[in-house]
């Protein structure tokens, strides 16, 4: 259930690396943050495990499996990867059970059936929602979808774009609240790429923060959150954002 991303250099354009030697580890059953700046590389990070962009050096390593040695099309089932990617993650004119249902595609017709109403149980706002067009859904309830959607096959790792980009203050908070739920329920491991520092780190064991390809900065999340880097960047300088070293009165 580990993700391990050893020295990887990758890019879309020949000679031109957008990630430039970066190592990555996930541990089995933890969240890890991914951190940084707007063309950092974060997109292209989780691109590189699922094969939608190629690597020149390094290797990733899915529960000790290389990668690349399986067919990017046929990696989501031979690593269990599930991947919810930034943007267009749900298909607007169908509908939460058919999206749902085109996410078990791969999955027999009785399995499919059965893991869509278990999922539908679990998220009730779905459930009332089931026969609605995906495209008619609150923002907040499309993440909801996009990533009951890539559950659907009980994939073990778990890749979220952005999920929270766009959301509502209550959206955002329900976010992370599921995604801290469904590492108890679907013991699976977390890698998720965030902007929402604080609250991200919050749910994660572990981050790290990209900058122009590299790998400025690794840590477990309460340090990061307490590092000074961090909380300029994207913390709004308020160091304090967290319990450890919040003062009162303030
Ligand atoms: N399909 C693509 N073809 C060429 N360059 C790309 C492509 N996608 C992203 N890039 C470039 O790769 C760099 C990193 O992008 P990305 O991984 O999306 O960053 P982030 O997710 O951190 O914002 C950017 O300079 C971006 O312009
Ligand atoms: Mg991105």
């Amino acid at each position: 259930m580990s993700i391990q991303i050893r020295d990887i250099e990758a890019g879309y354009v020949a000679g031109v690396p957008i990630l430039k030697g970066v190592g990555v580890t996930v541990e089995d059953r933890s969240i890890v943050t991914v951190l940084g700046p707007n063309g950092s590389g974060k997109s292209t990070l989780l691109k590189s495990i699922m094969g939608f962009v190629s690597i020149w050096r390094g290797e990733v390593a899915v529960d000790g499996e290389l990668v690349t040695r399986v067919p990017p099309h046929e990696r989501t089932l031979a690593h269990s990867l599930g991947y919810v990617p930034q943007l267009d993650n749900v298909f607007g004119p169908l509908s939460v059970h058919e999206n749902l249902e085109i996410g078990g595609a791969r999955l027999s017709r009785s399995e499919r059936r059965a893991r869509t109403r278990e999922l539908l149980r679990l998220y009730p706002r779905l459930e009332e929602r089931s026969r609605a067009r995906a495209d008619s859904l609150s923002g907040g309830e499309r993440q909801m979808l996009a990533i009951a959607r890539a559950l659907m096959t009980r994939p073990r790792h778990l890749l979220l774009d952005e999920p929270s980009a766009g959301l509502s203050p209550a959206a955002v908070e329900q976010l992370f609240g599921m995604l801290a739920e469904i590492r108890e329920r679907e013991d699976v491991t977390i890698l998720v790429v965030e902007q929402n520092a604080a609250q991200s780190l919050a749910v994660s064991d572990r981050g790290l923060v990209m900058v122009t390809g590299e790998v400025a900065l690794d840590g477990d999340a309460p340090t990061l959150l307490d590092d000074q880097r961090v909380s300029e960047l994207y913390l709004g300088g308020v160091p304090d954002a967290t319990p450890a070293t919040a003062s009162r009165g303030a």
